[in-house]
């Protein structure tokens, strides 16, 4: 029989009397709260709480990798009733209490991340010191996934600093670094890591010896409002009534979480938030997100070749070939990570644009103090250019993202290979066109590879790698590492034309044509999307994207697949000879002016008319039924993306289910293509395509994985 390793360490108490609580999870790489420690935690206070040579506790985690990286989520994907969910949030809570209501004064110590119950637990504590560390950050994400802070958070953080300000943290999920924690009081001190436990203490003596003068009771400086707002009952209905609307704009109402989260702060009790936190753990949208936590995980063991033998090579150097969007967002996130960058364009004017691109992205992280300008210019430091090879011979890895036209992508490959060191490797951002067309006349096959990127890249946080047959497993580990050097999650794909988004995307965008033809207006069409839960509609990314951008990939389409991926009739001639490009050119089948959306008095973007003389239904003639029309958007992606599994596209459905969120916006919240069938039973989904099918024809018969798995009633996960 094993003996379960404590994973909590009392130290001291020293000669002032203060003692330390290490935190220190036995086998994990960080702390993350578990429920078999929650009795741990009991223990532990019973014994400080007897203990009267303690005048003052520090907690602290025993890891370098951080304080607490929040409450494990195996444990909450074992718990199956609301009631239980809440059981267990009461305990939580029952916890936090115990560490707040002892007598003595307690300090945090925080360095890396602390986030949601880290956090909470260190909102229990009576102060906060935090590592001035680019690694320290403090979160309560729980939003993110589905839920709310069960350990007390909404209670505490709001008295902490402020209904505003505590809001903004629980219905985003976002970092806070130690400046801005300071600022808003969260933390009471930042000190240099390496200060930071003895500071801890100190603060802890001071509030031993009643030292420390209370926190200053009048708003600082622009705070001034807030403080007038929230300081009443009437003032936070006020806030709590502007935040609803905001979250009902932003989400549609498709998010439960941060509706739950303002009805809690509103009652403002320990019990409300149980309650909350216990329903949240049962809904459907929050056990997707976390579907999608798990996929994350699950990715992050594939290094590419699968075999677990072969080791990425060491890049430093990257030569970026076409400094257009997206060459020029490459670039900005490579030099971001330390990578030096070569870009090379046919003029001088891109590349110029594109150190523009990479000044305004690091000019905003400087202003949100992610680094100082010292940090930006040592960013710009890293990315040079020019009209010529010179340089790019000595990158390990060619990145090239030049216009979506395969014979110019050939010459170019052949004039890298002529170039390049021996082993340099060729990773094409093509969006559409099959990598081994790309390679046909290499000399090096083994060496192409397809990266492709999401745009805007600074942003999106997936990179698809596709691999040939011929691929060597040695680029892609390499080519793999230099995406996770970015910060991206990556799915590996095998190649074909689309690959994997792009075939799923298609039958979306495709779809959103065929309505409008049928005489759906076009704001109902993007609506019908944002009512399932994408974050825009097809219409809005057409725009985004570039209408000329999306009219190459549908041709590289038909080209590949004819008839079976069944495509509208091109109505996209007519709009790009009078110059509709989208956004970008401020002529979309949305209205722009200086690259800026028009928006009506509601503020909501306005179609330019004038676009529906190109569409036979007319200006929006057909009165909209979303619940058909959200099918019709839906239904073909989960088919097309079924059909890269059959065909060993995908490697498991969940690449399949994190490339389709974070690279093309499936609903979040349904975890992605291959849970959404999951969850309503194959049986069902062949059934809803079946129906679709009889009425708008064979592109949306069911593949044969669905219609297998239907009847087998099975599962994609077990
Ligand atoms: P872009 O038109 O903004 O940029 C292309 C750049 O390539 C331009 O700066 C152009 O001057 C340069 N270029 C053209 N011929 C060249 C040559 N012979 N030598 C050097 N530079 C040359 O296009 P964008 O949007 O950046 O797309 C680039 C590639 O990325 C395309 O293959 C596209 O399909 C793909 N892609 C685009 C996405 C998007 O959202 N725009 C997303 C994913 C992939």
């Amino acid at each position: 029989m094993s003996i379960a390793q404590p994973a909590l360490r009392l130290q001291g108490p020293d000669a002032d009397g203060i003692a330390t609580l290490w935190i220190d999870c036995p086998g994990k790489k960080v702390n993350t709260l578990s429920l078999d420690m929650m009795p741990e935690f009991a223990a532990m206070y019973a014994t400080i709480a007897a203990n009267t040579a303690i005048r003052g506790l520090v907690v602290a985690s025993g890891k370098d990798t951080g304080f607490i990286a929040g409450a494990d989520l195996d444990d909450l994907g074992q718990v199956d009733s609301a009631s239980k969910a809440e059981r267990l949030s009461l305990d939580a809570q029952e916890g936090m209490a115990k560490l707040a209501g002892l007598k003595i004064p307690t300090v945090a110590a925080i360095h890396g991340e602390a986030l949601g119950g880290g956090l909470e637990l260190a909102l229990a504590c009576r102060a906060r010191v935090a590592s001035e560390h680019r690694k320290t950050k403090m979160a309560l994400p729980e939003v993110m996934l589905g839920l709310l802070p069960g350990a007390g958070g909404t209670v505490r953080l709001p008295k902490l600093i402020g209904l505003t300000a505590a809001l903004d943290m629980m219905l985003t999920g976002r970092n806070i670094r130690a400046a801005k924690a300071l600022k808003l009081g969260l933390v009471d001190r930042t000190v240099p890591q390496l200060q930071l436990f003895d500071a801890a203490r100190a603060l802890c003596l001071d509030l031993a010896h009643g030292k420390v003068a209370p926190k200053p009771k009048t708003p600082v400086k622009g705070q001034v409002q807030n403080f007038l707002l929230e300081g009443n009952l009437l003032g936070k209905k006020l806030v709590l009534h502007e935040a609803r609307k905001k979250v009902l704009k932003q989400t549609k109402g498709v998010y439960p979480a941060p509706l739950r989260i303002l009805d809690v702060i509103d009652k403002g009790t320990y019990e409300a938030e149980a309650k909350g936190f216990g329903e949240l753990l049962m809904s459907p949208q929050s056990a997707g997100l976390r579907h999608l936590f798990t996929a994350i995980t699950a990715l992050k063991k594939d290094d590419g070749p699968q075999t677990g033998s072969v080791a990425a090579r060491q890049v430093t150097r990257v030569g970026m070939l076409g400094a257009g969007l997206m060459g020029a967002g490459i670039a900005t996130v490579l030099a971001d990570n330390g990578v030096e960058v070569r870009l090379k364009d046919r003029d001088h004017a891109s590349i110029g644009k594109a150190l523009d691109y990479a000044r305004t992205v690091y000019g905003k992280a400087r202003r949100k103090r992610v680094y100082n300008q010292a940090g930006v210019d040592e960013r710009l430091g890293r990315i040079s250019g020019g009209t010529d090879w010179a340089g790019i011979g000595r990158a390990e890895v060619l990145i090239e993202a030049v216009f979506e036209d395969l014979s110019l992508k050939q010459r170019l490959l052949a004039e890298f290979e002529a170039l390049s060191r021996v082993d340099g490797i060729f990773a094409t951002n093509t969006s559409a066109l099959p990598i081994s067309e790309i390679a046909q006349h290499a000399k090096h096959p083994e060496r192409v590879i397809g990266m492709h990127f999401f745009s805007p890249v600074e942003k999106m946080p997936l990179v698809e790698i596709i691999v040939t047959d011929k691929t060597s497993p040695e680029v892609t580990a390499t080519t793999v590492a230099v995406a996770r050097k970015m910060g991206k999650h990556v799915i590996v794909v095998k190649d074909c034309a689309g690959f994997y988004t792009t075939r799923a995307l298609v039958p979306y965008m495709a779809e959103a044509i065929f309505m409008a033809l049928d005489g759906y207006s076009l704001l109902d069409i993007d609506e019908a999307a944002t009512k399932v839960g994408f974050p825009v509609g097809p219409i809005t990314l057409t725009d985004e994207v570039g209408i000329d951008v999306g009219v190459k990939v549908l041709k590289t389409i038909r080209k590949y697949y004819g008839e079976r991926l069944q495509l509208p009739p091109d109505i996209s001639s007519k709009l790009l000879e009078e110059g509709r490009f989208g956004r970008k050119n401020n002529k979309g089948f949305y209205k722009y002016s200086n690259g800026k959306s028009e928006l009506d008095k509601d503020g909501k973007k306005i179609i330019d008319d004038t676009v529906y003389r190109h569409l036979p239904g007319g200006k929006g003639s057909k009165h909209a039924d979303f619940a058909e029309m959200g099918d019709r958007l839906v239904l073909g992606l989960v088919n097309e993306a079924a059909l890269c599994l059959q065909e060993g596209i995908l490697r498991d459905p969940y690449a399949g289910d994190l490339g389709a969120v974070m690279g093309i916006g499936f609903p979040p919240f349904e975890g992605g293509p291959f849970r959404y069938v999951d969850r309503f039973g194959a049986r069902t989904i062949v059934d809803r395509l079946r129906k679709l099918e009889g009425k708008f024809g064979k592109r949306f018969a069911p593949c044969t994985l669905l219609v297998d798995l239907a009847a087998n009633n099975g599962k994609f996960y077990a």
